[in-house]
């Protein structure tokens, strides 16, 4: 594999790297390493669950480092997340972790997770070369946790956010999702705890991506009142565009530092100018957007004996013709026809 992906074939950046027709660069790689998962939030997943890709569509952990090799050595990814449905579930993460940190330039790694895994992967992770993690913690409340994810694990996730800080995987990010009535109070809490611990909040608006279309634009919680109820607890400042750079999250200092928070307001203050994503799912499709309604096939291109060179080309052209902006707030928008966790967050 190595012998044909030499840095030597690749072309500059801009001309070899992911552009589109908006002058956009892709240097972010998020690839989803399984549909499944071991919660079932709400505004992600149905109770019982849903239809599993089958295994022998899943990409195998060779392809799937053939194809984040290509990404890094010739298209100019400088970043990999690796997400889900629940990315800790896949046994040879920490094999893909570390043949990925081998490659020149290595690309920061990150995970993000529910958390469930971490307390006992973490060190085993950090040692394979992963960098930092992202976990997902909606509520502080037990009860209210076992409502939200429909199963009693709270305290994993917190012995696992816990063990990640321990192992280096720093600094620890908590992604947080408000849904009105069920944990819209909590904001000031979740700051404050996170605070406490040196990790880092951000509060994601609640997106249009649930396996069961029950997104509802008009119960969201809005980026503009979560910060109106965390002003009302904390002084916030603003960070500024130039520290936002690429990143989604808008940041505040908490209280004059060292402390931040983000939010990250994809419906109501969307930041598509300044994407830089990329994404590969479980099943071996490009998706320029997350909300995109077209995928790209590359696991067939794969399977079918295509080259580095011609996988590459594949890749430029589905990122090409990405939009401009994936228009959530606009009335004539549709949901893609793959949820969330079929795509990776
Ligand atoms: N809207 C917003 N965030 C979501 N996540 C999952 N589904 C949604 C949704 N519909 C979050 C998860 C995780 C991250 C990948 O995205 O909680 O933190
Ligand atoms: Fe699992 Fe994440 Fe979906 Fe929750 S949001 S069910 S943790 S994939």
């Amino acid at each position: 594999m190595t012998a044909e992906t030499t840095p030597g074939t690749s072309t500059a950046a801009g001309v070899g790297g992911l552009v589109d027709g908006f002058g956009r660069v892709a240097t972010d790689l998020r690839v989803s390493l399984t549909d499944r998962c071991n919660l079932r939030c709400t505004y992600c997943m149905p109770a019982e669950g849903l239809d599993w890709l089958p295994r022998p569509e899943l990409l195998t952990d060779d392809e799937i480092v053939r194809l984040v090799t290509i990404g890094v050595e010739r298209l100019g990814i400088t970043e990999v997340r690796f997400t889900g449905g629940e990315p800790l579930l896949r046994r040879g993460l920490p094999g893909i972790i570390e043949r990925v940190a081998a490659l020149t330039p290595r690309p920061k790694q990150s995970v993000t997770t529910n958390g469930l895994a971490l307390a006992r992967t973490a060190p085993a992770l950090k040692a394979a070369g992963l960098d930092r993690v992202n976990v997902s913690l909606d509520t502080l409340d037990p009860e209210r946790f076992r409502t939200l994810t429909r199963r009693d694990r709270l305290h994993d996730v917190v012995a696992g956010m816990a063990a990640a800080a321990a192992a280096g995987l720093a600094p620890v990010k908590v992604n947080a999702v408000l849904m009105r009535g069920v944990n819209d109070r909590e904001a000031p809490d979740l700051l404050a705890w996170c605070l406490e611990r040196g990790y880092e909040l951000r509060f994601i608006e609640q997106m249009p991506l649930d396996a069961q279309h029950g997104w509802d634009r008009t119960r969201m919680v809005t980026a503009e009142e979560i910060l109106r109820d965390l002003s009302a607890a904390f002084r916030l400042d603003p960070e500024g565009d130039a520290a936002r750079g690429s990143a989604p999250a808008e940041r505040w200092l908490v209280d004059g530092g060292p402390g931040r928070v983000g939010v990250i307001g994809t419906v109501t203050r969307p930041f598509c100018g300044a994407c830089d994503r990329t994404r590969l799912t479980a099943d071996g499709q490009i998706r320029n957007c997350l909300f995109a309604r077209e995928e790209s096939d590359l696991r067939a291109a794969l399977r079918g004996g295509a080259d580095d060179d011609e996988l590459a080309d594949r890749w430029r052209a589905a990122m090409a013709v990405k939009k401009a902006g994936a228009g959530i707030d606009d009335p004539t928008f549709l949901q893609p026809a793959r949820p969330m966790s079929a795509i990776g967050g």
